[in-house]
This record gives C-alpha cells, structure tokens and sequence, in this order.
C-alpha cells in the first residue's frame, strides 16, 4: 500500500549518477550543520535550509550528495521524469516518514496528497519517535522547487504545499534556481546562495579540474602536449571560462579529453566559450556546421522532440511521434542520433523492456527552448495523440 507511493527506487540511480564524481562543497555541508545545530542561530529550532543557485552550479549533485552522506528522507522534482506535482511530493514524503519512524499507518487517506494538513500531522508524530530513539533531527531534502508544479495551487499556499510551520526538530532543506518565483512562505528559513563568482566555489571547480586530470592524466597530458600548455594553464583558463558552472566543466572537460575540443577547431584554450549557455551555442552551430542536411533531417527533430517529451520515452515513441512531419526517421537513424548525442541525454533501464532517453539536464532543455524553438515539436506530439483518437479527423475537427 504505502509502498507504491515511495519513489525513493527511482531516485536511486539518481543520486548515484550525480554523486560518483563528486567533489567539495565542504563549506555548504557546513553551513548546514551549524543551522541544523542551531550553533549559529539558537533560534532556528526547526524550519526551511534554502539552497539557491544558477542552473547548472551543483545544487542537484549536492542534494544527492546529501541523501548519500547523512540517509536524510528526500524527493526530487524532475520535470523530464514528469515527477513535479504537489501529490508525487506528499505522497512520496509521507510514506517515507511512515516507513521511517514506523509510524502505525497502513495505507495513506485520500486527504494526504490534497493539502499539507497530514503531512504536519505525520511529522509530530515522527518527532515523538524520533525524540525518544534519539534521532533527532529530522532532516527532508527537497531538490528543484522551481521545477515543482505552480499551477492549481490555493492562493497563498507554498509551492508543494509546503507547511509554513513545522515542529521543533524538523528541517527542510529546499535547492532552488536563484531567479525563479518559488513562492515559499514560512515562518523560519535561513538562506545559503552558492555564488557562482564566489571564491569557495570556485575553489571548488579548480578541486574538479584536478580530479578530472587526474583520474584521466595520460590522456589529458596528451592534450596538453597538443594544446602546447601547461596543466596550470589549462587549470586557469577553464576555470575562468567556466563561470564557476559546474554542467560547463561536465561538458567543457570530456570534450577536451576526447578531443572535440581541439586546437583544430579552436585557436587557443582562451578561445573557450564562455559560461554554460555559449557552449550549448557553440555546440549546436558546430554539430550544424559538421554536416548541415543530417544535422537538419535527424539531429535537430530527434533531439528537439526529446526536449519536448515529459518523461523518458523508447525510441519507438520517438518513432511514432516523429512519423507524420519526419517520415524518413525509423528505429535505426534515431539510435544513431542517440549515440552521436549521448552525452547530452539520460539512458534508463527499466527492469524489462527497452532503454529510456530523456534530456540529461534542464539548463539544455531550456536551451532549446529559448534558443532553437520547440513549438513545432510540441505540436508533432500532440498530432501523434490525436490521431489516436478514433474519427478526432473527422469532418467536424479537420486542421484548418
Ligand atoms: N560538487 C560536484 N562534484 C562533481 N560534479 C558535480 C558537482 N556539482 C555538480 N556536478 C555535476 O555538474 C552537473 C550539473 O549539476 P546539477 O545537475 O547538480 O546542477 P543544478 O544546479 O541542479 O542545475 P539545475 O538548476 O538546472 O537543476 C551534473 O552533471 C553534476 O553531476
Ligand atoms: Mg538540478
């Protein structure tokens, strides 16, 4: 009963993918712990740790990393997964908190995913267990509010529905982009904002150039040899170009070591494009200018209808979906765009049944979205759909 609710399984893969390289935050984790202890601020008993930052800086990695280290309960919003409405969250954190503290509750009621009325109810029964086993405090880690859904929702309730208040001992701590409207109103929150241009986090971005060439070292010193600099060099210019964006170094590294980016197709190491966005720019003007009717025909619609789907989908959907505008795209041409642009999308391999894609992170979705324009793959999913219904074509509904 309570355990269809627990997705604690699909984020799993998850927090292992974003936590296998991870590297510093040391003085985030910190921060954390004197607000958890209350050695800061021995007024902050119980409320809202709100972790903000741009997208792409780390905030997901340290969310994982979190529920890695410390086991904390913990839910992710992810839109590609279609995992962002306030009843996947209560629903997901209620039968946590069951399952954890063994809180005698068989099944959840109806009224837990309609408001936050059972969730505080759950949580004051969770800190009576969790007090007498010496287990507090309860810590929720919540990843991604501004991707949490925004729509529906009473006027003048939180994102998620979030309780305003919540009991001494009990801490949520929130990741969120720094510019979005996240509407979130409670009664206790202290803030932690990773500053991109900070010098903490771009410490932090040197300590992953580091480990990066070092774990792949011969094959970087090769690099280096062709891009006749020193590893100091290197160290500084991504470092800069970087703009302390952690998706920019995931990407700007790999294409480096295995030689896409190159002293062929850039002058120098200076010539690296600058922040995060540029090099999505970069990239698609490259793979465009690589072969202009492929990159048109297959590349463009098969990466643009998966930043257009809702949740990952096998490339006979992606078959269907593209059928009636991009008729020469069958099952071998789009694996083949899979593999050429593997490093921006995710693979999901579930139990039975054929492999999964969606796109790897949000920051290249919106990318796409602002920069290339999806509505025409928006509307090529919903023509798919209609067509299914039986006489939708009929004389009464014919397109104009
Ligand atoms: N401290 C870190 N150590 C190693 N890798 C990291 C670290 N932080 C982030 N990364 C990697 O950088 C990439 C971007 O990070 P992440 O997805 O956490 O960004 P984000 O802040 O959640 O972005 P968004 O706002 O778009 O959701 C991921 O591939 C992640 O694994
Ligand atoms: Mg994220």
């Amino acid at each position: 009963m309570l355990a269809q609710h627990l997705r604690v399984e699909q984020f799993r893969s998850l927090v292992k993918e974003r936590t296998q390289d991870f590297v510093g935050r040391e003085f985030v984790f910190k921060a954390i712990q004197d607000f958890l202890e209350g050695s800061s601020n021995s007024d902050f008993k119980s409320g809202y740790v709100v972790i903000r930052g741009e997208p792409g800086i780390g905030k997901t990695a340290l969310a994982s990393q979190l529920v890695k280290r410390y086991g904390y309960l913990h839910h992710f919003n992810i839109v590609t997964q279609n995992i962002r409405s306030p009843r996947d969250f209560l629903a997901d954190i209620c039968a946590q908190l069951v399952v954890r503290y063994q809180l005698s509750h068989g099944a959840l009621p109806s009224s837990a995913t309609q408001d936050s009325g059972f969730l505080s109810q759950l949580l004051g029964e969770a800190v009576e267990v969790a007090r007498a086993r010496d287990l507090l405090p309860i810590v929720i880690v919540v990843d991604a509010l501004d991707e949490a859904e925004d729509t529906g929702l009473a006027a003048g309730a939180n994102r998620l529905f979030l309780p305003a208040a919540v009991p001494e001992g009990v801490f949520f701590i929130l990741t969120t982009r720094e510019k979005e409207e996240y509407r979130l109103s409670v009664d206790r929150r202290r803030d932690i904002y990773i500053n991109d241009r900070g010098e903490q986090n771009l410490a932090d971005v040197r300590l992953y150039i580091e480990t990066f060439f070092n774990q792949f070292r011969e094959k970087m010193m090769a690099r280096l040899i062709e891009w006749r600099i020193t590893e100091d060099e290197m160290l500084n210019a991504v470092t800069e170009k970087s703009q302390g964006n952690f998706m920019y170094l995931v990407h700007v590294l790999r294409d480096i070591r295995d030689g896409h980016l190159t002293p062929t197709n850039l002058d120098s190491i200076y010539d690296l494009p600058v922040g995060l966005k540029e090099y999505y720019k970069r990239h698609w003007r490259f793979m465009r200018e690589q072969d202009a009717p492929r990159f048109r025909d297959y590349f463009e619609p098969v990466v643009c209808i998966l930043a257009s789907a809702q949740e990952p989908v096998p490339v006979s959907q992606l078959v269907a979906w593209t059928q009636s505008r991009w008729p020469h795209l069958e099952t071998t041409s789009i694996r083949e765009v899979i593999r050429v642009w593997r490093e921006f999308l995710d693979e999901e391999r579930p139990g039975q049944g054929p492999p999964l894609y969606r796109i790897y992170h949000t920051s290249f979705r919106d990318f796409l979205r602002e920069e290339v324009g999806l509505t025409p793959y928006h509307d090529a999913i919903v023509l798919t759909a209609l067509n299914k219904i039986p006489g939708f074509f009929g004389s009464a509904n014919l397109p104009m």
